[in-house]
């Protein structure tokens, strides 16, 4: 693929430093118990691994998987599972970790059904959030950055599954988003 057509958003030393912040933020925050990271699969797997060797407290993960049907840059209101967790979090700290959150939608969707597992506690961390097209409130504990509501790649995050290799994190231009 070609690479023209894309800015550098957030640098790689950036992305380093604050999911370093990140880390300790997350560590600060919990007593002692089970933690388990539960990452959305594919786009929050660069973010999850290097988040759990931030986080300095033992901790576990786990992975969940969506589909939205519908265009591919925008959500389309409707969240399918394709993945479930396969551990048992009854009784654990449950942070599920996303890449970026923009309507909501995906991430009010896997709350819910998190939730029927009874974890101890429920929370969230986005390591972008994209306030502008916001369709459910509070559902975000720990954000990394604020961001324009532009359609990014890189860091895990993709494309049409292009661009997840990507060190940085870069605005795909004439997107029509
Ligand atoms: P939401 O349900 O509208 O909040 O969309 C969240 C999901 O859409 C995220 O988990 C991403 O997979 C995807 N998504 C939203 N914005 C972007 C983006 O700018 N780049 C890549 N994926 C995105
Ligand atoms: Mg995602």
């Amino acid at each position: 693929m070609t690479e023209t057509g894309m800015r550098i958003l957030i640098s790689t030393d950036e992305v380093r430093h604050r999911v370093t912040g990140l880390g300790l933020e997350i560590a600060a925050a919990y007593p002692d118990g089970t933690l388990y990271l539960i990452g959305v699969l594919k786009g929050a797997c660069v973010f999850l691994a290097d988040l759990v060797r931030a986080i300095p407290r033992p901790v576990r993960f786990d992975f969940l998987g969506t589909s939205s049907y519908g265009a591919e840059t925008i959500s389309a209101g409707e969240v399918k599972l394709t993945k479930d967790v396969t551990e048992d979090i009854r009784g654990a700290h449950v942070l599920v970790v996303e890449d970026v959150v923009d309507t909501g939608i995906t991430l009010d969707f896997l709350l819910e059904h998190l939730r029927k597992r009874e974890p101890a506690s429920l929370r969230t961390v986005t390591l972008l959030n994209k306030q502008a097209r916001r369709l459910r409130e509070n559902l975000i504990d720990f954000v990394g950055f604020e961001i324009p509501n532009e359609f990014v790649v890189g860091y895990g995050m993709d494309y049409n599954e292009d661009y997840r290799d990507l060190p940085d994190i870069r605005i795909l231009d004439g997107t029509g988003v």
